[in-house]
């Protein structure tokens, strides 16, 4: 069977025979490659995600140095609190922060959902761009964060272990974070729909710190808001995956999500996903700090999970990945013997 990169992630999706189970990297692009290090020196990190011609360089390297079947496009999550007029900064050093945080029902009329699409309009630019820069033959994911993880970023202003405030407001003023959510819901599902149609063969979710809430609690405040952009997502026949961050308990509820698959994090035992999930698309779940150790250590634990893929679905509906974003201490050997390791899967 002989497979193009992009045949193969479609494979995996659309749950048909592979050779292997495709590949990509969570934060493929990023701090830990010479190139990207290059451009950022000379370019702030929002030049970059406006410019579709840096976002794509950016996006290209780690297709030129290791065999990845999918790109992923270059941009963020927090693309859309800036477009909703929020006042987003990356500041040298220092994660980002949110000048206009939600704390009441008048800072939520404040946000600009008027032409909310036309200013993310350079994140579809730099879906199409990519698309031309890698052909027909690769994959492309587009991605964007889940309501959940924006409320967070939006009413903590910025990174946070707890995201106490987040939490906080959702307990005292339930309503105010629903409503919060929905709209949310609306623009992601409008930007992810813009990326599809731009050239993206299926979007990630991130959700990166809903595995702050309980069962009930996500439920009640995550589930309704990503519930309303995988149905319109399911409307238009476009794939979706869904990565949550420390949402193992979360699984029985997340199966249920309307997405295609689960990107799962590194502390979930695949098997158990697996006989939890037997009919969804897997990924992962390689733990991003392993990658710090040795090239050897890593080239040993992608061979177990290989086997555990293997084993439990016949590498059918399984895309390998990490089980979170690669980190910028990694070294790129790590990376390598990562990919060689999948590439050499038989
Ligand atoms: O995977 C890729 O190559 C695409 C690029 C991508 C970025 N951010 C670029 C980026 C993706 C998929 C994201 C998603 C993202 N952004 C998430 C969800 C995934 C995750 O890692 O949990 C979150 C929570 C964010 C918000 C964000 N953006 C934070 C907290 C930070 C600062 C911390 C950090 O990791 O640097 C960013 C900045 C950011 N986004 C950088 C990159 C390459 C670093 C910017 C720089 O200093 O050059």
């Amino acid at each position: 069977m002989s497979l193009t990169p992009r045949q193969r992630i479609l494979a995996a999706l659309d749950g048909s025979a592979v050779d292997r189970p495709p590949l990509w990297l969570m934060r493929q692009a990023g701090r830990y490659l010479p190139g990207y290090r290059a451009v950022r020196a000379k370019h702030s990190f929002w030049e970059v995600c406006k410019t579709p011609e840096l976002s794509t360089e950016v996006a290209l390297e780690p297709l030129a140095l290791f065999p990845l079947d999918a790109a992923i496009v270059f941009s963020d999550i927090l693309t859309i609190p800036d477009a909703l007029g929020l006042d987003v900064t990356f500041g040298a050093g220092e994660g980002p922060r949110i000048g206009k945080r939600l704390r009441s029902a008048s800072n939520l009329a404040e946000w600009r959902t008027d032409g909310v699409l036309q200013r993310l309009e350079f994140v579809r630019a730099a879906v199409h761009h990519l698309r031309s820069a890698i052909g027909p033959d690769r994959g492309l994911f587009g991605f964007a964060g889940a309501p959940w993880t924006l409320y967070c970023y939006i009413v903590e202003g910025q990174g946070s272990d707890d995201f106490r405030a987040a939490r906080t407001l959702m307990h005292a003023d339930p309503a105010l974070a629903s409503a919060a959510l929905a709209k949310l819901a609306d623009v992601t599902a409008d930007l992810l729909e813009s990326q599809c149609a731009a050239g993206a063969d299926v979007v990630q979710l991130f959700d990166t710190w809903g595995g702050l809430l309980t069962t009930e609690e996500y439920a009640r405040f995550a589930m309704p808001a990503l519930r309303r952009i995988t149905a319109r997502l399911r409307a238009k026949g476009r794939r979706s995956l869904l990565f949550v961050r420390g949402g193992h308990h979360l699984l029985p509820l997340l199966k249920d999500s309307g997405v295609d698959g689960l990107s799962l994090d590194w502390r979930t035992s695949w098997r158990d996903a697996r006989a939890l999930m037997p009919s969804l698309v897997l990924q992962g779940n390689i733990d991003p700090i392993l990658l710090l150790s040795s090239p050897q250590i890593v080239a040993d634990s992608t061979r177990a999970l290989l086997k555990d893929i293997r084993e439990t679905s016949g590498y059918a509906r399984s895309i390998v990945n990490l089980g979170h974003g690669i980190v910028p201490e990694t070294p790129v050997e790590s990376v390598r013997a990562l990919c060689d390791t999948v590439v050499g899967a038989r």
